[in-house]
């Protein structure tokens, strides 16, 4: 099973803000981000979640948490305590691929174990402060970029 990080990210590292509002609204990116993950499972912090407010529709919605005895009225919403126990029923699952969505804590935590990143950064710089983690050249490489209106998508996979 394929992990993959998908983000957006400012070109000032800026993904989103601790009070909860995404710093941008972009309808092209949203798009991207619908049609790359719709019909796969998504992994994301309870923080995100809540952002969110309600379950991505047409997609597995992952959350981690760790707290116990953790609960959310939406049937389509799994709750794993552990980014291995959320891998492994998506491996039980027999899904192809899972997407890990973030926020900056769980794109730390998932950055040793996925094996691709799409990150589609965006033309502008946004003010928030909660960044996508340092990206370390020696392990990443850029495979590809997509250049679209508002933003490129890149996407990193490991050297060999
Ligand atoms: N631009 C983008 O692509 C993008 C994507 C997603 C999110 N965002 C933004 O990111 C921000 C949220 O990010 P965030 O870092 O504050 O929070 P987050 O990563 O969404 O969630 C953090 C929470 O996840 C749980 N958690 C963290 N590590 C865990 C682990 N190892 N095992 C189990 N549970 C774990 C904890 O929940 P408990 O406290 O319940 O234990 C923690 O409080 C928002 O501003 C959002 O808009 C941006």
């Amino acid at each position: 099973m394929k992990k993959i990080i998908i983000s957006a990210v400012a070109k000032n590292g800026v993904i989103g803000r601790s009070t909860g509002e995404m710093p941008w609204h972009s309808k092209e990116e949203f798009q991207h981000f619908k049609s790359t993950t719709f019909g796969f499972p998504i992994i994301m912090g309870r923080v995100t979640f809540e952002t969110l407010g309600k379950p991505l529709k047409g997609r597995l919605n992952i959350i981690l948490t760790k707290r116990s005895n953790f609960n959310y009225n939406f049937d389509e919403v799994k709750i794993f305590n552990t980014l291995t126990e959320a891998y492994k029923f998506c491996e039980e699952q027999n899904f192809e691929k899972v997407f890990v969505i973030g926020g900056a804590q769980i794109y730390k935590e998932a950055l040793g174990t996925i094996d691709e990143m799409l990150i589609s950064i965006m033309d502008f710089e946004a003010d928030g402060d909660v960044f996508f983690p340092e990206i370390d050249k020696n392990i990443w490489e850029v495979a590809s970029r997509d250049r679209r209106n508002e933003f490129e998508i890149l996407t990193y996979r490991r050297r060999k």
